[in-house]
């Protein structure tokens, strides 16, 4: 038994359900949705009732679709791949060709949905997912809902799970949600922003609610600051076209960045309901106080890489040589912000984010670094000032929490040294099979939006860096390529916490077992955090 079929031993099936794949030739069905719907059969969480029907432009029939995810299945599922689970799923796949944008060809969906339903018992429920660009969202939704494949009854339900970029500034995403809400309620479109999907996101939320000792420390009296990095040390490999015009600040901050810090900022919600969890990172987005154009040029700072060498040895070439990037592009692949909260909880604890393409690392942590102790009891010995302790919060890799404190040295003398307290989840729950789409998309089936993004909050979203947006678009950049790949980022990112006299957490690179060292921040004595495995 794998340890998804463990984890959840407890968890019914699913409902009857028909999942429409918009785009099932590509990249995400074949290497993310199968698997996750390999992974939910194994854990037998699909329904007997259960079909999938994959559209796209090729010409395939349903053995011919299906030779093609067998092809590589178990490559993309990995050890965790099992026959006889796949020949379950198999018989359940369907495909049709479709041009999406022709009205006609809907009505052949609906005939073949009709179909389906006859011969899988799926009950007219049916979740579309559109795993195709954004542009095409308004569009597909508009002919879907003319059809009356948008329309539940109260017998049945319809679903549509989008993924971003939804929109790529604040005017743009209000613009397709309201496209949306053409044919759509918002309870029935589930937007899926993949850090909501991973186990350690949503464990932010357990360790702060589910443990009693943390709740009275997390705010503004003994929190001193919170740093959260997604440092990546990949570059933009082959989706040049559409980094270029996205840029590190839209393509990971109003999404990625602000879910890690909507779950560390929230006020405890009344439950795990949709509306309770979605109100509460609701009011941290309000909270936030936006940059104002000056604020813009002291705690906001881009950086583009230019040629360099990793860690590994490996010499990378220059963003601006990436295919599908201009030679003198201006879009940046770091952004490091500083934003602060005007909240009883939050008021003067500044939150510092980073994020960026051929970094030196690929890490995504939150460091919480707690005020210094009074070190009046010490002033007679030979311990100076007395290091904060801290909380890591690793996402991934080596996924774990540590908590690094004082303590003292052995010997006659009162010295001081930083340990470390760890904890690795591979140590205690093993190395689980899963894509982060299970979870996501067993969600979908059974109603509950807990995990996927309101209109709005996608919209506060853009609007808490809508002003950052303005003032760099109105100022391009004049020193890019200003960091080297396999660095930390551009110097200004190091100024941006240096003027509140504080540092970057340092992540140290890959140590050869597969672990990380790091050090404190502020410049710490020791601190190295033990690496996990
Ligand atoms: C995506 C971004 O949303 O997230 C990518 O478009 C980025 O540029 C990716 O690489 C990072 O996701 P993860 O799960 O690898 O941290």
């Amino acid at each position: 038994m794998s340890l998804l079929q463990t984890d959840f031993a407890d968890a019914a099936p699913a409902p009857a359900c028909v999942m429409v794949i918009f785009g099932a030739g590509g990249d995400l069905t074949s290497r993310k949705l199968i698997p996750a719907l390999f992974h939910l059969c194994a854990a037998h969480l699909l329904p007997d009732s259960f079909a999938m029907l994959g559209l796209d432009r090729l010409d395939l029939d349903d053995a011919r679709f299906r030779e093609r995810i067998a092809s590589d299945i178990a490559r993309h599922v990995g050890p965790a791949f099992d026959a006889a689970v796949w020949e379950r799923l198999e018989q359940r796949l369907h495909y049709m060709q479709i041009d999406m944008l022709a009205g006609a060809d809907y009505e052949h969906l609906c005939q073949r949905l009709t179909r389906i339903d006859a011969d899988r018992a799926t009950e007219g429920n049916y979740l579309f997912y559109l795993a195709i660009p954004p542009s095409l969202f308004g569009r597909v939704t508009e002919h879907l809902g003319t059809i009356g494949l948008l329309h539940q009854t109260e017998d049945d339900w319809r679903r549509v799970i989008i993924e971003k970029p939804f929109g790529r500034d604040a005017e743009s995403a209000a613009q397709l949600n309201r496209e949306l809400h053409r044919n759509l309620d918002e309870s029935q479109i589930y937007r899926i922003d993949h850090y909501l999907g991973k186990e350690t996101v949503q464990n932010i939320m357990v360790f702060r609610f589910a443990n009693g000792f943390i709740e009275p420390l997390w705010n503004r009296h003994h929190i001193d600051h919170v740093q959260i990095t997604v440092a990546e040390s990949v570059g933009v490999e082959h989706r040049g076209a559409y980094y270029e015009e996205a840029g590190a600040l839209r393509d990971m901050i109003p999404n990625h960045l602000l879910v890690l810090l909507g779950f560390l900022a929230m006020e405890p919600p009344n439950s795990f309901e949709a509306e309770a969890m979605r109100g509460e990172v609701n009011k941290v987005l309000d909270a936030i106080q936006p940059l104002t154009p000056e604020q813009v040029l002291t705690n906001a700072v881009r950086g583009q890489y230019g040629a360099g060498v990793m860690p590994t040895g490996e010499r990378v070439q220059a963003y601006r040589t990436s295919s599908g990037v201009a030679a003198n592009s201006q879009t940046e692949t770091f952004a490091a912000l500083k934003l602060t909260m005007d909240n009883w909880r939050w008021a003067g604890v500044p939150f510092y984010l980073r994020t960026g393409k051929r970094l030196t690392a690929q890490y995504t942590e939150v460091a919480i670094q707690f005020k210094r102790a009074p070190t009046i009891m010490f002033k007679n010995t030979d311990v100076g000032e007395l290091n904060p302790d801290m909380l890591l919060l690793r996402i991934q890799p080596n996924e774990g929490i540590q908590m690094s404190f004082s303590a003292k040295l052995p010997g006659p003398t009162m010295r001081l040294g930083q340990v470390n307290m760890d904890f690795c989840y591979e140590d205690y729950f093993g190395n689980k099979p899963a894509t982060g789409y299970e979870t996501l998309i067993y969600d979908c089936m059974k109603g509950d939006a807990t995990l996927y993004k309101h209109a709005d909050t996608v919209e506060k979203g853009w609007e808490i860096v809508q002003s950052v947006l303005d003032v760099w678009s109105a100022l391009p950049p004049r020193d890019f390529p200003n960091y080297a790949a396999g660095t930390w980022g551009p110097a200004a990112a190091g100024q941006l916490t240096r003027n509140d006299g504080r540092s970057w957490r340092r992540i140290e690179t890959p140590t050869a077992h597969g672990g990380l060292r790091g050090g404190n921040a502020s410049g710490g004595r020791g601190g190295g955090c033990t690496p996990c495995g």
